[in-house]
């Protein structure tokens, strides 16, 4: 069923696992992801970026597209569809009116008040139809950094204290060194602070720029309370790998399924293989 992530975050927060958001592309990456879950008897959450939306054709189509495969594939996992990065309370309106059942609002780079404001109409509109609310504090770097090179900045304790007390949000995004896109070398993330800040908020956290953490920092993640992790590039990376081999091995291919199909069944495994790794497999 389409669910918002709250219980799904709090259960495996108390369970010691994570659950995977993995962001939806296109119409291969919806099915594969799906599968996956369905496959793994994992709950999961499908993540959907603004322009993600808009390039699948707005929030209602993912929707009723994510219905329908639901129906098609017989899914009975708990799922669900997560608005990425909200960028305004705009934005994440719009999601929960074309049905989302989760949203982020990441107002992250501007000053506290400001995020403790947009955050807490958000969650007063979210909560009226049974939304769950992640927001953010602090800078995850790569991409979604304007300010590329040294960006990152560490979420500050005592204001996820405080931002959870005041909004109400159903989990927290604490950025503490984590990337979009690839690491440049090891990751090194904050633990300590981590740790700190799941003491002090007793919220669900969660981890983004999931991809290229080694799997000894995702065990010691979700040991200090990141109950969800967030994947995207990885994906992204094993499909086009996928397609490369494809149109490299035969230069007469044009058939899109020829191609997508191989794509999607790299999505499904790489899925797969990150739902065993959080620990999310046989918990649906
Ligand atoms: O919000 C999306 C994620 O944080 C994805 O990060 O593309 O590095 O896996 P990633
Ligand atoms: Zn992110």
């Amino acid at each position: 069923p389409l669910v918002s992530m709250k219980e799904m975050l709090n259960t495996a927060k108390d369970n010691g696992y994570a659950v995977g958001q993995f962001n939806l592309n296109n119409l291969e990456f919806t099915q594969a992801i799906l599968q996956a879950a369905q496959e793994e008897k994992s709950p999961v959450i499908l993540g959907v970026s603004e322009g993600a939306g808009r390039y699948m054709g707005g929030f209602k189509t993912i929707v009723k597209l994510v219905e329908a495969l639901m129906e098609e594939y017989n899914v009975t996992v708990p799922v669900a569809i997560h608005l990425d990065h909200g960028s305004s309370f705009e934005s994440c309106a719009k999601a929960i009116h074309a049905g989302f059942t989760s949203v982020m609002i990441d107002a992250s780079h501007g000053p506290f008040e400001e995020n403790v404001a947009v955050t807490s109409k958000v969650v007063e509109l979210a909560h009226i139809h049974g939304v769950s609310v992640e927001a953010e504090l602090g800078t995850v770097g790569g991409q979604e950094d304007d300010v590329i090179a040294e960006g990152v900045i560490y979420a500050d304790a005592q204001e996820c204290k405080e931002l959870v007390e005041r909004t109400g949000i159903d989990c927290l995004a604490p950025a503490l060194g984590s990337v979009h896109g690839p690491y440049k070398g090891e990751p090194n993330l904050g633990f300590k602070e981590m740790e700190e800040i799941s003491g002090l908020t007793n919220m669900p956290l969660v981890l983004h720029g999931g991809t290229g953490i080694p799997t000894k920092d995702i065990q010691k993640a979700i040991s200090f309370g990141t109950a969800k992790i967030n994947v995207n590039t990885e994906n992204q990376i094993s499909s086009a790998k996928a397609v490369r081999e494809v149109l490299a091995a035969d230069a007469e291919v044009y058939d899109p399924r020829k191609y997508l199909g191989p794509a999607r069944e790299a999505i499904k495994e790489t899925v797969i293989g990150k739902m065993r790794e959080f620990g999310s497999s046989n918990k649906a």
